[in-house]
């Protein structure tokens, strides 16, 4: 009988949660910091003792040596730590590598598909991203958004959390007075159809011009804005328009990101409710006037408190937010986290929200997901007539870039094979180019890095998914899913066949793969998985040019190779999966 079942835990997380048990007993912390140790230790975790020494007031190399001492004496026979070292003001932690090595291969084969996943929580996290602003092009920034957001929404799927992705549009606000006036006044039907993003940019822009001339224009827009407000149908009608227009627009390009929102949410939506709720602060006291205005003082004084009203009795952006946030609380129920990735320069936006939703009883609910700028690569697509980039043309020149060096190096493959792995090759690049770094930093798109097959790029590791299909493929019929004639009981002998170094190395970077989405799930950085995939490549490389696979000595020894090879393939394609990249057919 085939014991395919779901596995409770995975064998690193177990020693990583053994370890972090002692510490905790130990030092009475409760955050604990478990790291990985240089590969040259031939240990599997390391323990740094430096924060415990200076409280203890001796120094990290005595304490690690005394603490290591201590913890061995405790250890039993037969467990999976099997004796801790002091390191240099560290405690290395060696495990049992057979027993390590059976339980990830175990993992392994009971999970197939769902390896490196966990089993479901009761959490949601409700996850901001993309979120462009209407009768404007998506910008690089928002390219980062929808890219990070939707990695860390899969992320935390895997993880077990209930996720919900919301686009958050901003759809309100007095410039949008301006650009109904512009467009009665000087709108083309035929522009508008053929790029209407474009055609309400330059009318947004003409609108600045004529103003220089003609400051009475402002007045004419501030009217046109209360129309709106007030409901005014010819004007509400054709904002609408910019609104439908716009959000085709974006949904169609971040389709080609893999990208496709579970809600799309209108922030004047919230403009009504912003009343209310602002209302109802009033009445518990939590908000307060000041000067005309409504304001939500926060215990922070660093910080000027958030205006929910401005004198006039409008409501703006950060009260809307607020109302969108309790609105997301409230509708998905039991809400953890909510998540904004935004860019770093609405920091203060964050903060005050995060201020005012823990004087409202939400406190640490609502988290910033910063990122840093991009700079794009000089060329064609770094402007256009001067103004913003065109995340379509930023795209575009990927997937042209991509096909040229698919072309160059696969002369014979289809033009319809070629366009599709362009695709996956151009786009796949774009998307790790962003997330193989930590999201903090400021980015550079460099094509040639990019788009390089040897490196740390999405090719490269696109590529070692392929190969590893290409292997299986010429292996006999009945060795092409391994996995499927492994039986659980047969691990014990295929670990046996896995004696090289290099095939011991890839099977237990195969098992750090959960811990890997762990982390990325609990930091908010992708760039772990990213991290986690290229080491897995480079060890896929190393292993397969020192130790033959299909022409392996015996039939079982080959099975076990076979074995690893699938294992290895699975985890590139489900890792790259989970950072939205897709791997091609062929390359
Ligand atoms: N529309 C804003 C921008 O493009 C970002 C909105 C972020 N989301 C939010 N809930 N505030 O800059």
């Amino acid at each position: 009988m085939n014991q395919k079942k779901k596995r409770a835990s995975y064998v690193f997380n177990s020693l990583y949660d053994q370890i972090e048990l002692l510490v905790s007993g130990e030092f009475g912390d409760a955050n604990p910091e478990v790291r990985r140790p240089p590969k040259e230790s031939g240990a599997q975790f390391a323990v740094p003792c430096f924060r415990y020494a200076k409280v203890k007031k001796e120094t990290p190399v005595m304490l690690a040596e005394k603490i290591a001492e201590r913890w061995n004496s405790g250890l039993k026979a037969g467990g999976l730590i099997t004796r801790f070292e002091p390191a240099g003001g560290y405690i290395n932690v060696f495990a049992d590598q057979r027993m390590l090595l059976e339980e990830i291969f175990k993992d392994i084969n009971a999970l197939g598909e769902d390896y490196g996943t966990y089993r479901q929580k009761e959490e949601t996290i409700v996850v901001d991203y993309c979120s462009p602003n209407i009768a404007k092009p998506l910008t690089v920034g928002h390219l980062r958004s929808t890219i990070i957001g939707q990695a860390l929404i899969n992320i935390l799927k895997a993880r077990g959390y209930e996720v919900v992705g919301i686009n958050f549009l901003s759809d309100w606000g007095t410039q949008f007075g301006k650009l109904l006036y512009a467009f009665n006044q000087w709108g083309d039907e035929n522009l508008f159809e053929k790029d209407p993003i474009g055609h309400l940019v330059d009318l947004y822009v003409r609108f600045h011009a004529e103003l220089d001339v003609n400051p009475s224009l402002e007045d004419e827009a501030r009217d046109c804005f209360k129309r709106l407000e007030q409901g005014g149908e010819e004007e509400r009608a054709l904002w609408l328009r910019f609104r439908k227009a716009s959000l085709a627009d974006f949904e169609e390009t971040v389709a080609r990101l893999g990208v496709c929102f579970d809600y799309n949410w209108y922030e004047s939506d919230f403009e009504k409710k912003a009343h209310e709720l602002i209302d109802r602060l009033l009445d518990e006291g939590i908000a307060e006037r000041s000067q005309g205005a409504v304001i939500i003082t926060t215990s922070d004084d660093d910080n000027p408190p958030l205006v929910a009203k401005k004198s006039d009795g409008t409501t703006l952006y950060a009260s809307r937010d607020l109302a969108s946030a309790i609105e997301r609380i409230e509708k998905f129920k039991p809400v953890t986290k909510l998540l904004y990735v935004v860019a770093t320069e609405q920091n203060l936006h964050f903060v005050n929200l995060a201020k005012a939703l823990e004087r409202l009883g939400f406190p640490g609910i609502c988290q910033h997901i910063r990122f840093g700028m991009v700079s794009l690569p000089s060329g064609k697509i770094s402007t256009r007539e001067g103004r913003v980039v065109y995340l379509d043309d930023l795209l575009d020149e990927a997937e042209r870039r991509a096909e040229e060096i698919v072309k160059e190096k696969n002369p014979d493959m289809p033009e319809d094979k070629r366009a599709q792995v362009a695709r996956r090759v151009g786009i796949g690049a774009v998307i790790y180019a962003d997330l193989s770094q930590d999201r903090i930093k400021d980015i550079t798109f460099d094509w040639s890095k990019m788009l390089a097959f040897d490196g740390n790029s999405a090719p490269y590791l696109q590529y070692a998914a392929v190969r590893c299909a290409k292997i299986l493929e010429k292996a006999e019929p009945e060795e092409q899913n391994p996995m499927k004639v492994l039986k659980e009981e047969d691990i014990p002998a295929t670990v046996d066949k896995m004696t090289e170094p290099e095939t011991i190395d890839l099977l237990l970077h195969l098992g750090r793969f959960p811990q890997a989405v762990s982390e990325a799930a609990q930091r908010y950085a992708p760039h772990v998985v990213a991290g986690y995939l290229y080491e897995l490549a480079t060890l896929l490389s190393r292993f397969y040019t020192q130790v033959p696979v299909l022409k392996a000595s015996d039939e079982n020894t080959r099975l076990a190779r076979l074995a690893l090879v699938h294992s290895t393939g699975l985890v590139l394609r489900k890792g790259l999966a989970i950072l939205g990249i897709r791997v091609p057919v062929e390359m």
